[in-house]
């Protein structure tokens, strides 16, 4: 079995605790690497190499310079695209068709923010101070701790690293401990690009012990999260201990609303591309499908049609449809809700048990699963389950549909199906929610911010203004002339 080191000071180091542990492939349910167990001395190796990097030079380097280092990046990246997403479907176990596609794409993170490094202005501040000039300055934050998860490590490492780096600051990455492979065989291409030392470096290992002392540690200047609601609240309330800035992605349980005027087939697609793809295992998963009652039932009559003929199977398959659930807790977790949306009084339409059938190899599958008749105060409506189990809601009219719409804590994202212009306007401004896409789902892109409203995080990633989110402004002040003024007065 191959072994993954950390990466640390631009080389790698053995485990302080001389620990390891398997890292699983789930579509066999077998071992297939072992990966450095971290430990909180690992992290103060890595802070202060960072720090070091970080003052050393990275944050002075000419953003152009900087730029550039990304754009080579870029193109290793994409150089390397079919073998990092191999290395992803083996850990994690999505469909290669998926993470070949997320692996090409995340060079153009590291391409947009190496475009921008350069372009991040200050101000001249019209003051109404006489004498007195005042402009502002962007500056980098520091060494940023990166806690990634399971389900799209390395495009979910782009969002924050692309934007952090060309700001100027330097970091420290914690992969999941599911799926730590790809994050540490990655950063073979930080070193072949000619990053400085120290710039980037990755602690593999738990949230307990390696995440934690990241979040505790006080050379750490903000902590970049995605992963569940509650990691991160209490990601959140250790940051405060340090005052640290803090960006948290947090799942959601979005709407998904199809109007009785929309393009019926195409908003079947839209339901499916919402929960089953990724086999159901993303942030954005449209897991409340809200169908205006005149559609209702033959929506549904055409959806299980369409989602029966799904295949399940080997992720590396071009034509599997369904592949694993990446994590045994995550495949008890799923199956536990469907029991529970059972309980509740949801009527399944489909699928509703594990699946052991052809293709199943050892791994851990669950079939795509449709449930009616939830109403949404049942947990199946309220909680994320994070796998291919969609609950279906009917709707009588526009409010009704904003108001199921936002009746959860969640805010990530929502669909909207409608071919009327006006309606579909108002729905994205009443709709609490950090995404909206009108006749599409799962659209995202470099250029384009993204994140959540209420319990869905703090933050946005991608676009202009997140760049911003690992900058301070400074205000700097000039007098123009020196003259002697009353010191016990404010200017
Ligand atoms: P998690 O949120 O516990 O783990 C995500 C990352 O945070 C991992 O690297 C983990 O080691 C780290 N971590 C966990 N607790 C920590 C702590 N106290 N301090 C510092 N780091 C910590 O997610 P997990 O257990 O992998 O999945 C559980 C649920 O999270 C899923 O069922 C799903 O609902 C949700 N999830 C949401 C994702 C999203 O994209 N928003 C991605 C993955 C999971
Ligand atoms: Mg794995």
């Amino acid at each position: 079995m191959q072994n993954y080191q950390h990466y640390i000071n631009g080389t790698w180091v053995e485990p302080s605790s001389g620990e390891w542990f398997d890292t699983a492939n789930p579509y066999t349910g077998e071992a297939w690497a072992k990966i450095a167990h971290g430990s909180p001395a690992d992290v103060e190796t890595a802070v202060s190499a960072a720090k070091a990097a970080f003052e050393n030079g990275w944050a002075d380097m000419k953003p152009t310079q900087r730029g550039r280092l990304l754009y080579k990046l870029a193109d290793l990246i994409e150089r390397d695209a079919a073998h990092l997403a191999e290395i992803e479907v083996r850990d994690n176990g999505k469909l290669i068709a998926e993470m070949s596609g997320q692996t090409k794409y995340m060079a153009e993170w590291y391409r947009y923010y190496g475009g921008l490094a350069d372009k991040v202005e200050g101000a001249v501040i019209p003051t109404d101070k006489p004498g007195i000039f005042n402009f502002t300055r962007y500056e980098p934050l520091g060494v940023i701790g990166m806690i990634t998860p399971w389900n799209s490590p390395l495009l979910l490492l782009a969002w924050k690293l692309a934007a952090a780096l060309a700001a100027g600051n330097t970091a420290v990455i914690k992969p999941s401990e599911f799926t730590s492979a790809s994050t540490l065989e990655f950063m073979k291409l930080f070193q072949e690009a000619g990053f400085p030392d120290g710039v980037v470096n990755t602690v593999s290992g738990f949230g307990v012990d390696v995440g934690a002392a990241l979040v505790a540690h006080k050379d750490v200047s903000k902590i970049a999260f995605t992963g569940s609601d509650l990691s991160g609240q209490k990601i959140y309330e250790s940051a405060a201990k340090t005052l640290k800035h803090i960006s948290l992605e947090l799942g959601g349980k979005s709407p998904n609303i199809v109007f009785e005027d929309a393009d019926i087939e195409a908003a079947v697609m839209g339901a499916i591309s919402g929960i089953f793809a990724a086999t159901g295992q993303t942030c954005i998963a449209g897991s409340r499908l809200l169908l205006q009652r005149s559609i209702h039932d033959r929506f549904v009559e055409r959806l299980v049609e369409v989602a029966k003929t799904a295949t399940i199977g080997d992720p590396m398959s071009p034509d599997t449809h369904v592949g694993p659930v990446t994590t045994p807790p995550q495949y008890r977790k799923v199956l536990d809700y469907i029991e529970i949306a059972k309980q509740e009084g949801a009527n399944c339409v489909l699928g509703g048990h594990s699946y052991s059938g052809p293709g199943a190899q050892g791994g851990q599958f669950v079939e795509p699963t449709i449930f009616t008749g939830v109403n949404n105060a049942m947990r199946i409506a309220q909680e994320e389950v994070f796998g291919p189990v969609l609950a279906v809601i009917p709707f009588d009219g526009e409010e009704d549909a904003i108001a199921i719409g936002n009746d959860v804590d969640f805010g990530l994202a929502a669909g909207v199906w409608t071919q009327d212009i006006g309606r579909a306007i108002r729905m994205s401004e009443k709709l609490r929610v950090g995404t909206v896409w009108i006749n599409t789902y799962r659209a995202v892109s470099f250029a384009s911010p993204f994140g959540g409203f209420k319990r869905s995080g703090i933050g946005r990633e991608s676009g202009l203004d997140a760049i911003k989110e690992y900058m301070q402004v400074k205000s700097v002040w000039i007098a123009q002339e020196t003259s002697v003024t009353n010191p016990f007065i404010m200017r």
